[in-house]
């Protein structure tokens, strides 16, 4: 039932990003694939494809289930709310994704208890025992050679235990040999290719074992339709969303059968593996055609370490997008990280490319460019006359750009395709330098004039057309200002002297503005803390960047205050009765003080630092008169201070000597 012919269609392009774990919501590195994958979407859409797009979420598994208990509630509600929220920032980020696939939809379900009946059946599956080092946070056992560190997981780096359960085994080990034919025929397949190597010599030299690919630990997932004691592993269940997405195992295959192969896997790194010996096997077991390319892109760490909530470096896109435009934010993740590699993200890298390549680079050529135009010839395009050196040299490079912007988006290596593309910009801008349209003018010398003009706003119109796919609010508004209309179209990137003499510019507003890079950083970092804070109900979870300055600054003059501004500070020494961890938020404790004669509670963010019940009995320093407010529904009365270094160490305040709690400090 699953099979139908396939249409041979040569321009169908059909391209995926993992589906996301909605266990928390997702941060600037999960919107990095998701980015990426957007801007190879609309790059083949321009060159003519019919492209199918596929997102969604990884909603079942242990870890879900645990978080939304944790919440105090259902796992489906539970992980409802924070999908509504990926696909609200998709709709921020215009993503053109096709489809959204939820591993809890029932069509998917459905396909999936399909496949796993198909696949044992066929005998590709069966059921044993299994015994050995279980890592709970992924959901995964190890075996003894994989452990690192005594017994941690490979993957998170997490204590494992020793686990035992019944579970249904797919026959992965009969695979091996077939999936390194598999890379050797089509080298292709795995990219970078240094990631192919890391598959074949961590993983398949040694021999591959068969897969537990059921459970019977927890429920929530799909249950193994002849056994409902177990519930299908999470990862058959989430590769699987690339064929249900299109339809696949359901009354309309349609899409199916118009796009599957896919053309690109988008993957992170840590899940190659995955993706490149899992999925292709389960492919072979269910006769299916085998995607064509799986890329490993690197991570965004910040700071050199990897995001976490528990580390407290996470970094939203939402307050970034927000204060600076989706444009300026794709730009920088398609500009800053090369795609295979890992790279850091910081704040001031940021606002450093949007200053030089946007409002610099760009901004001031579209800026320049219609002023000009407005300026010298009343807003109307003239025709070019004679072209000399200089001019033919701009026109090469312009009509070049196109072929070389071509081979790297074919490798995805999305930045340097973009340096290709800012060279243009700065040859343009260079060209207004040296014509000096402003001394054609006052020297009367039309003719040439004209041909600056033109030049410069033809060059322009094919720098729309080239960032088309990764800035395509800013494409439309400079073909608005050059007064071009109609599609874009990629061919008419390679072209010159598409615009027609006549044609009517229209000056707008500056499409980059530059900015104060010390004010910015301020403003983003208060950003994403008062979103951490919302999600979450930490005080504070991110290092400020500015902390770590990379070269001396001036230290800024400090705002100097009276004794009586310091008097109105009501200080107290308290002593901690009671402390426990927060109910609704991981990164706060409750603590009940003693300050004199008066009991008051307390919710500070020092969990990272300190356990509930280290600190019972300790003396601590109140701020006693501050306004209550309330933390995650508790309410707080004052605040506990605390000394906190560069490096983010943190350490509460105390008395040298002991003395009473309920004491006055001055
Ligand atoms: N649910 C699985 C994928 C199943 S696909 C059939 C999963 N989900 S995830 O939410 O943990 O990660 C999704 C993707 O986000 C992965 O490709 C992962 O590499 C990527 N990223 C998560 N953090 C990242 C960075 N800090 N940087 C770049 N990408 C990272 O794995």
């Amino acid at each position: 039932m699953f099979h139908k012919e396939r249409m041979i269609a040569l321009k169908n392009f059909y391209l995926t990003t993992p589906i996301y774990y909605p266990s928390d919501n997702l941060h600037i590195g999960h919107t990095y694939t998701t980015v990426a994958a957007d801007t190879i979407k609309r790059y083949k859409k321009l060159q003519g494809y019919d492209v199918f797009f596929t997102t969604g979420s990884d909603e079942h598994g242990q870890k879900i289930q645990e978080k939304a208990a944790q919440a105090g509630m259902s796992p489906q509600a539970y992980v409802d709310k924070i999908v509504a929220d990926i696909k609200v920032l998709w709709n921020m980020l215009e993503i053109d994704y096709d489809s959204f696939i939820r591993s809890t939809d029932p069509k998917h379900e459905k396909a999936i208890a399909d496949i796993f009946k198909k696949l044992y059946d066929k005998g590709e599956i069966y059921k044993d025992q299994y015994e050995g080092a279980y890592c709970t946070p992924c959901e995964s056992f190890w075996s003894d050679s994989q452990l690192v560190d005594g017994n941690k997981c490979p993957d998170c780096g997490r204590e494992t235990h020793l686990a035992k359960e019944e579970a249904y085994f797919f026959r992965l080990s009969k695979y091996r040999d077939k999936l390194l034919k598999l890379y050797e025929d089509n080298p292709e397949f795995i990219q970078p290719e240094s990631r192919k190597n890391e598959m074949i010599n961590n993983f398949l030299k040694d021999g591959l074992d068969d897969l537990s690919v059921s459970r019977s630990s927890f429920d929530w997932g799909i249950k193994v339709p002849f056994d409902e004691k177990h519930v299908v592993y999470v990862w058959i269940d989430a590769l699987s969303c690339y064929l249900t997405a299109l339809g696949y195992g359901t009354e309309d295959e349609t899409n199916f059968n118009k796009f599957w192969p896919a053309d690109v896997h988008l993957v992170g790194k840590e899940i190659v593996r995955f993706h490149t010996i899992i999925w292709p096997a389960i492919l072979m077991a269910l006769d299916l055609p085998l995607p064509k390319k799986v890329f490993g892109h690197g991570w965004i760490l910040f700071e050199d370490d990897k995001m976490s909530k528990s580390k407290g470096n996470v970094i939203y896109p939402e307050p970034i997008i927000e204060l600076y435009g989706i444009d300026a934010f794709k730009y920088f993740l398609m500009r800053e990280f090369s795609f295979g590699q890992d790279g850091s993200f910081s704040r001031e890298k940021f606002l450093q490319r949007l200053n030089s390549d946007l409002a610099n680079d760009l901004g001031n050529l579209v800026s320049r460019t219609v002023s000009m135009v407005e300026k010298y010839n009343g807003g109307i395009l003239p025709s070019p006359k004679a072209v000399e050196e200089l001019d033919q040299t701009l026109i090469t490079q312009a009509t070049e750009t196109a072929g070389k912007v071509e081979e790297l988006m074919d490798k995805l290596n999305f930045s340097n395709a973009l340096e290709e593309i800012w060279k243009l910009i700065r040859r343009t801008n260079k060209y207004v330098d040296e014509t000096m349209p402003w001394i054609l003018a006052r020297d009367g010398n039309t003719e040439r004039l004209d041909t600056v003009l033109y030049n410069l706003s033809e060059s322009l119109r094919i720098v729309s057309i080239l960032i088309q796919p990764f800035m395509v609010r800013t494409s439309d508004e400079i073909r608005k200002q050059l007064g071009v209309e109609g599609a874009v179209n990629w061919e008419d990137a390679k072209t010159w002297g598409f615009l027609k003499e006549g044609t009517k510019l229209q000056k707008g507003g500056i499409i980059f503005p530059r900015l104060d890079i010390k004010v910015e950083l301020e403003r983003l970092n208060t950003a994403n803390n008062k979103l951490i804070e919302k999600r979450t109900g930490a005080r504070k979870e991110t290092k400020s960047e500015e902390k770590k300055p990379e070269a001396p600054v001036e230290v800024e003059p400090v705002e100097e205050i009276t004794i009586d501004d310091f008097a109105k500070v009501q200080l107290k020494v308290a002593k901690v009765i009671a402390c426990e961890d927060h109910p609704k938020a991981d990164k706060l404790l409750v603590l009940t003080l003693k300050v004199g004669e008066e009991i008051r509670t307390v919710v500070s963010g020092i969990k990272q630092w300190y356990k509930a019940e280290d600190l019972v009995g300790k003396k601590v320093i109140v701020v006693a008169n501050l306004k209550p407010v309330k933390l995650r529904g508790v309410e707080s009365r004052g605040m506990i201070m605390a000394a906190e270094d560069a490096d983010g160490n943190l350490t509460l305040l105390s008395t040298l000597e002991d003395i009473a709690d309920g004491s006055s400090i001055s």
